[in-house]
């Protein structure tokens, strides 16, 4: 035999010589939800390690996490049901959960990355990503909702501003209100290719925001499709969308793989609550091993192109030191 590729595997060394991805810090956003009150920190009951925090702990939270060099954080707020309408009026209250956390986030903690949700669900009476009109989900009438969001987000400190709700045109919309208001250099990760998934169940739970109706069909793409993601990228980076994001990651590999190969701009993966969940309830069942099935599938999505992973284990595995 002339090849042996069993050669360059036979010891440590060799193998940490020849590997060929690495996860590190800087390439994790946490997600963190957040609640109103004080001195709160709720376990999310599908997410076990999980919490939904007031602005006090969510202050000492993002500390361990810059102390890890886990410096970029993406927030969702649970809203309080009486606090819901129509057009999420909610999400413009300065004096709001939200707007409120962004900036004392961005004062205690100036070098660190915030992104934010740019998404009606949370504050909707509907609990949808749209504007609902005679049980329809009204693409224009929500662009405005969005773009004026995603302006009070930048005024509150926020570094980048995800648009999640799949709306068409909604990233050009976002940018050219953010421009008109001076807000150049605030980016726009585009939720891209957000398909309507069964894994998003838990993120549900831990903001009580599941549609009061109906599903997302109309919005979020079909499992089954793979080219239209194609679509959907081609016109978020013309729309000048500054990241182009995957969402779920695990169940769409072949998705993240396909945006990379195609397109220049940073290919993010949001690794959702669902795929968080699956394997901490395996692991606490004694099924698998915890440590090496959350390093191996966030390998495998980092492997399939994504430059940037958004997950719920960021911190645990910069704490344990799993990488
Ligand atoms: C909605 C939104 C969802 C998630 C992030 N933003 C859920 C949905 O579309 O219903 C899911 C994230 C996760 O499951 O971890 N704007």
């Amino acid at each position: 035999m002339l090849h042996r590729p069993r050669r360059n595997r036979k010891s440590q060394v060799i193998r940490d010589m020849v590997q060929e991805h690495h996860l590190q810090a800087s390439n994790f956003i946490f997600p963190l939800f957040i609640i109103d009150g004080n001195a709160k920190k709720t376990e999310v009951a599908s997410m076990p390690g999980i919490f939904r925090y007031s602005i006090d702990e969510l202050l000492r939270e993002v500390e361990s996490c810059m102390n890890l060099g886990l410096k970029a954080f993406d927030l969702f707020p649970n809203i309080e049901e009486s606090l819901k309408d129509k057009t999420a009026s909610e999400s413009l209250n300065e004096k709001g959960l939200y707007l409120r956390a962004i900036k004392e986030v961005k004062a205690h903690f100036p070098e660190a990355c915030v992104v934010t949700d740019v998404a009606m669900d949370p504050y909707s009476s509907d609990g949808h990503d749209g504007f609902v009109e005679n049980g329809e989900i009204v693409n224009d009438k929500t662009l405005k909702i969005l773009a004026d969001m995603a302006v009070a987000h930048a005024k509150a400190g926020a570094d980048i501003v995800a648009p999640s709700d799949m709306m068409d045109g909604r990233v050009q919309y976002i940018r050219e209100a953010l421009d008109a208001e001076g807000f150049t250099q605030v980016s726009i990760m585009s939720y891209t290719a957000k398909y309507a998934s069964a894994f998003y169940g838990p993120f549900r739970d831990a903001l009580e925001s599941a549609p009061k109706f109906g599903d997302k069909k109309t919005y979020q793409m079909n499992p089954a499709n793979q080219r239209e993601a194609l679509i959907e990228a081609t016109l978020d980076s013309q729309e000048g969308a500054d990241f182009l994001m995957v969402k779920p990651a695990l169940a769409y590999l072949d998705v993240i793989k396909l945006l990379k190969d195609n397109f220049d701009l940073p290919i993010a993966a949001y690794n959702v609550s669902g795929e968080y969940a699956m394997v901490k309830a395996a692991a606490q069942k004694g099924w698998l091993n915890e440590e090496k099935a959350t390093v191996e599938k966030l390998m495998g999505i980092k492997r399939a192109g994504a430059d940037v992973i958004l997950t719920y284990h960021a911190k645990e595995v910069l704490k344990n030191k799993w990488i």
